[in-house]
């Protein structure tokens, strides 16, 4: 049999055959890209490889995630050398930082996501899922995926399908859209589903910057779910960290679930760190929320007044870590800055961009500079 695959048009640019052999390391990139096939921002090797411009060049601005990262001190050789223990100290700084001690570390609030789907399916009855949109497409994905009901939903129109759904699930604030709960919505609407055996899911993984708006309490609340990410506000999304608040039984079904070293010795090392840091995440706090303001406002002037006079719609919502911008021009526009090597998150439905924060001032000035340079009758 041959061992030789087909070139996708992506890879056409390199100099070789039309087909491959199995041993070298263009055939490696090819594999790995044709069986993982991500839809999260920050694919910036494969934007590099369609618009041509190289790596080093890009302004990558497709994910919500902190450019600041928390600065690791140098790790203790012992973390790559020996096997995760829990109650190494990450679970005391976790509940210290999170406010309860009802927590369990997952390799990203990622995990989680996909777990839950499994983990709450009741006497394998199917289930109905609510998803408030814009939503992280993740959830949507895991919860077909294991076979439940997605019922796509509107903020507005919760209320009158609430009484039809077994969960629902809620990113708080929203990612891509930007969207904010008031903590007392989000509390009805556990009552609701609670008192019919249902589950409200909160994602809080953007929710850092403002922890006073977390449904996090001392004591967790039968069917209610949070979950948390280290990736974004503390900028170490590679780490690969998040935990889940939820009641022990709960906890337990889902580490029931997970591969006995899911969360890695080096990313309990250095969650532990990042957690234990209130001076930083303070100083982050000003940080971003002064980064978010400049980005919205320059924004607002080279993009959103220039279109709105010529009567082309186009509307801001932000966070502290990106900016959701709505307009039907999202594609184009998307395609015009990555041509200009800056990379945004573009969505479809409905049709938006979202602009993560520059990394440095050379960034800044770059990017002022390229949406100076758009027509305003885009
Ligand atoms: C809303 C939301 N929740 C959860 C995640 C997963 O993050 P992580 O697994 O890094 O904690 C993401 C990633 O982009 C996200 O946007």
């Amino acid at each position: 049999m041959s061992n030789k695959i087909p070139i996708p048009p992506v890879f056409t640019h390199f100099s070789c055959s039309d087909s491959l052999d199995f041993t070298d390391e263009v055939t490696a990139a090819i594999l790995s890209r044709q069986i993982v096939q991500h839809q999260h921002g920050g694919q910036l090797l494969a934007a590099s490889q369609k618009y041509r411009i190289p790596e080093e060049d890009w302004i990558d601005l497709s994910t919500g995630i902190s450019p600041r990262c928390y600065p690791l001190p140098q790790m203790p050789t012992r973390c790559w050398q020996r096997l995760p223990e829990i109650n190494d100290g990450l679970e005391t700084a976790a509940s210290a930082y999170y406010g309860s001690a009802s927590l369990l570390a997952v390799s990203g609030s990622q995990e989680a996501i996909q777990r839950l789907p499994l983990v709450l399916n009741r006497d394998t009855k199917k289930l109905r899922a609510g998803i408030v949109s814009a939503a992280y497409h993740s959830h949507q994905q895991a919860w077909e995926k294991a076979g439940h009901e997605v019922v796509v939903l509107d903020s507005s129109d919760v209320n009158d399908t609430i009484a039809a759904l077994d969960v629902l699930i809620v990113v708080n604030p929203s990612n891509p859209g930007a969207e904010q709960f008031a903590t007392q919505t989000l509390l009805d609407w556990h009552q609701q589903l609670s008192a019919k055996n249902g589950t409200l899911i909160v994602d809080e993984a953007f929710i850092d910057s403002t922890p006073e708006q977390s449904l996090i309490t001392q004591k967790p609340k039968t069917g209610l779910i949070v979950l948390r990410s280290i990736g974004k506000f503390f900028g170490l999304a590679g780490v690969r960290l998040g935990f889940v608040w939820a009641t022990p039984d709960l906890l337990k079904k889902i580490a029931d679930k997970q591969d006995d070293w899911s969360v890695s010795h080096p990313a309990r090392w250095a969650g532990k760190q990042a957690l234990k840091d209130r001076h930083w995440q303070q100083q982050q706090r000003e940080f971003l929320k002064h980064q978010s303001q400049r980005l919205k406002s320059i924004l607002e002037k080279n993009i959103v007044h220039k279109w709105q006079k010529n009567k082309h719609e186009v509307t801001l919502k932000s966070t502290n870590l990106f900016v959701y911008m709505q307009t039907s021009s999202a594609e184009k526009l998307h395609t015009l800055l990555a041509r200009r090597g800056i990379l945004t998150r573009y969505f479809d439905n409905p049709h938006a961009l979202r602009f993560g924060l520059p990394a440095n001032e050379a960034q800044w000035q770059r990017l002022e500079q390229e949406l100076l340079k758009i027509d305003s009758r885009f």
